[in-house]
């Protein structure tokens, strides 16, 4: 089997995260806050340095503002649903995932939001001139993907996070392909929340995400009431950070993998990570566009961008290449809408969608070149059976 759907979920995990994970479902038992005894109060510790390793790595000084949510759709509801008071103008890109637009379209139903979608180039960068004359004195939030889950285009944030707040509104950046694979650093890019995965880049498992909120943000409504494990005698939710966000039991192994991931990454290097990355795209984008006819979407290598490539053969469905990768060579790529119908309309490429190959750090190069031939095969086949 050969897996190149890393933008869906990492794999493998690194040894590190795997033997942090059997040693606490061999060993810990205890649940953060809820009791006294040794073994709640150590995972109460264990979640504590955790939160605080990963408000570091996200350049943020106070951990308490550092929520730990079950995926990157989970934080993205809490920043979005939790922030924008009614009356407020929201603006995004064209290169949106469902998790960032469905929320803000059911806002924009309900009445409570209006919302501006800025279009973005063929290669899928935003239309800077446009994101700043949808600026308005209602834009409150301006939400935007470090990185598509489509083409790979790696958005200039820093730049668009200087003009948000020079404006007075909010950046809430979608960081779900980017944590962990290249810096994502709140100050660097002037943003004010950051959404992320934990089961992606960071290595963790499938079930954690992350939002990080930075100082600038007062106020977040929880979406969800429950035990928090303190002030049990209070009927109401706690408006203490992070405790206010995280009712119920934590995933300690899921916390537990966000850890070991990060130590993982840190014992490797980011710059190492983003190296291997951009080795094997360009090794892909090299391969790929020697095929006759092949057609690949999103910048080219050596620009803002990250390790996801999308392509389509001419005459073939997206999902037929993909079925046929899967069945005939053992090879795992996602094709389709990818959940981001939006950033599809942008390539010109809905409703069929693209076959997207995403590779990781753990890919090796072999991997790459079986790919690249089985896509020729599949094209030369094509060509065959026209000719036929
Ligand atoms: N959003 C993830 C993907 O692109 C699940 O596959």
């Amino acid at each position: 089997m050969i897996y190149l759907d890393n933008a869906a979920t990492s794999f493998p995990k690194p040894q590190v995260v795997k033997a942090g994970v059997l040693e606490w479902l061999e060993t810990g038992s205890g649940s953060p806050g809820r009791g006294n005894h040794g073994a709640a109060l150590q995972a109460d510790r264990t979640v504590m340095e955790i939160r605080k390793q990963l408000a570091r790595f996200f350049g943020l000084r106070d951990e308490w503002r550092l929520v730990f949510t079950y995926s990157a759709t989970d934080a993205l509801n809490l920043a979005i649903q939790g922030f924008v008071e009614p009356g407020d103008h929201v603006i995004i890109s064209g290169m949106e995932h469902n998790s960032v637009l469905r929320p803000l379209r059911h806002l924009e139903k309900e009445g409570i939001i209006t919302l501006t979608i800025v279009p973005c180039d063929e290669a899928g960068y935003i239309k800077l001139p446009e994101l700043l004359q949808a600026l308005n004195s209602n834009t409150r939030l301006v939400v935007i993907s470090h990185a598509s889950n489509v083409t790979g285009t790696i958005q200039p944030v820093a730049e668009i996070g200087r003009q948000v707040r020079e404006h007075g509104a909010y950046l809430l950046v979608d960081a779900a392909q980017t944590a962990g694979v290249v810096p994502v650093d709140m100050e660097a890019m002037h943003a004010d929340m950051i959404a992320c995965a934990g089961h992606k880049g960071l290595f963790g498992l499938p079930g954690t995400g992350l939002l990080v909120i930075g100082p600038r943000v007062e106020n977040i409504r929880p979406l969800r009431q429950g035990g928090t494990g303190y002030n049990s005698e209070s009927e109401f939710q706690p408006a203490n950070w992070p405790e206010a966000f995280e009712a119920g039991t934590f995933n300690m192994p899921g916390i537990i993998s966000l850890g070991k991931g990060l130590q993982f990454i840190e014992e490797q290097g980011l710059n190492q990570i983003a190296r291997r990355e951009q080795e094997l795209l360009e090794m892909l984008w090299d391969g790929l566009t020697r095929i006759p006819n092949i057609r690949l979407y999103g910048p080219k290598p050596g620009e803002p961008r990250v390790a996801v490539l999308s392509f389509n053969i001419p005459g073939w469905e997206a999902e037929d290449v993909a079925a046929i990768l899967q069945h005939n060579y053992g090879i795992q790529v996602r094709a389709g809408l990818h959940c981001a119908p939006l950033a599809h309309r942008t390539m010109g490429t809905h409703p069929a969608g693209t076959v997207r190959v995403s590779p990781g750090y753990f890919t090796e190069p072999q991997e790459i070149e079986q790919l690249i031939q089985a896509v020729r095969n599949i094209s030369f086949t094509q060509v065959n059976w026209m000719l036929a």
